[in-house]
């Protein structure tokens, strides 16, 4: 288990989490057409580091990612509400398989507001039509 947050921590955890993805019936398609199926292709390799960076702009507020999250997802066709829900449990279980607790909490808790985000921003959420 990891009590750090630094880039080869991060970096074990986002392979192993898309890895995972890959398997999954739900979201493994919209990453496979985008990206392969090879975790170890030119493209996966290109959106892995993009995905440390990320993280560690996330976690440590470390500079380095300095590009928009949303925009690539709004072009992946269209990805239903229960993708979303299954990309944070998976990402949920991976983040408590590698980090103490309260580490694994702050990647969650991050990574929710983002998916509810793009969530909103795609339109997914009709039931709060009637909000305001
Ligand atoms: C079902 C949910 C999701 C699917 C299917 C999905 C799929 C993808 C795909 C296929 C790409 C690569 C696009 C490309 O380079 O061609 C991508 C990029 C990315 N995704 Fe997701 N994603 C999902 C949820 C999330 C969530 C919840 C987060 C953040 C917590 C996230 C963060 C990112 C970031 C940071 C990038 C890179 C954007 C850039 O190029 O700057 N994604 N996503």
């Amino acid at each position: 288990m990891y009590d750090t947050v630094n880039r080869d921590t991060i970096h074990h955890l986002v392979h192993e989490f898309y890895a995972l993805v890959l398997k999954d019936d739900l979201v493994g398609p919209f990453f496979i057409n985008s990206l392969g199926s090879d975790l170890e292709n030119g493209k996966w390799h290109e959106h892995l580091h993009t995905l440390d960076n990320f993280w560690l702009l996330m976690m440590i507020g470390k500079p380095g990612y300095s590009g928009d999250p949303f925009p690539p997802h709004a072009f992946l066709g269209p990805i239903p509400i229960e993708a979303f829900e299954r990309w944070l449990e998976l990402f949920k279980e991976t983040t408590e398989k590698y980090f103490i607790p309260s580490i694994a909490d702050k990647f969650y808790k991050k990574a929710e507001i983002i998916a509810e985000q793009f969530i909103e921003n795609l339109g997914l959420n009709d039931e709060d039509d009637d909000d305001d």
